[in-house]
């Protein structure tokens, strides 16, 4: 048998995180349960102290840090990553809490095949602080969003979402571990819709194929 021949045909998902990376650890979780159909080949991290990186070499997978503060420009931070990405052939990325906005042209090559998740029902409450933007406006209800990424910050097409009470009182604290419980069910399960076909960014909107 080829080398060649015992390669993984399924898509190469590289997953990208700043901090604690615990949809990552869902994602990793998912994928070795079979429930999204990819090779997850490469955890990359903006700062080499995001725990993200240790739940990744934990599991045998490749882990890498690109500082964006050693680098003179978004453009050759940018240029960094692309070239870890073409060396680990990643198809697909998924954003799990990355601090970076990457630019336009970053999100053109991975049109439809870049996704995020969002602590907010979008187009309510994007940016970095939605969690505590909702309870400041006084909103009942909040959520999280899963969608494919543009040139705009939190504004591509929605592959999915879900949402939840705020109850009266609640912190920001409290808010965000029930929205981890529901982030760390749905990603995994928009990714493999991603993954597999069922939904696509085509045309300038998402589309479900018709079966689902
Ligand atoms: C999540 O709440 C996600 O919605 C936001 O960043 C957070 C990352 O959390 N974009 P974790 O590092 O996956 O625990």
């Amino acid at each position: 048998m080829t080398r060649s021949s015992t390669r993984s045909t399924r898509p190469r998902l590289a997953v990208f995180c700043s901090g604690s990376g615990t949809n990552l650890q869902a994602i990793l979780d998912a994928v070795r349960l079979g429930h999204v159909p990819a090779t997850l080949a490469l955890v990359l991290a903006d700062t080499s102290d995001a725990y993200a990186l240790t739940r990744a070499r934990r599991a045998g997978i490749p882990a890498l840090a690109i500082d964006r503060t050693q680098y003179p420009s978004r453009e050759a931070f940018e240029r960094a990553i692309l070239s870890a990405l073409r060396a680990h052939r990643i198809r697909y990325i998924a954003l799990a809490g990355f601090m970076r906005i990457l630019s336009p042209a970053f999100v053109r090559k991975y049109r439809g095949r870049l996704i995020n998740i969002h602590p907010a029902l979008l187009p309510a409450f994007p940016g970095a602080h939605a969690v505590q933007d909702a309870l400041r406006a006084g909103a009942r209800r909040t959520g999280v969003t899963i969608h494919f990424v543009d040139e705009g910050v939190d504004t591509g097409p929605i592959i999915a979402q879900r949402g939840m009470p705020i109850r009266p009182g609640e912190t920001a604290a409290q808010v965000f571990v029930r929205l981890h419980r529901i982030e760390h069910q749905l990603y995994p399960r928009a990714l493999a819709d991603v993954l597999t076909g069922r939904v696509q960014w085509r045309g300038g909107r998402v589309v479900r194929r018709a079966d689902d």
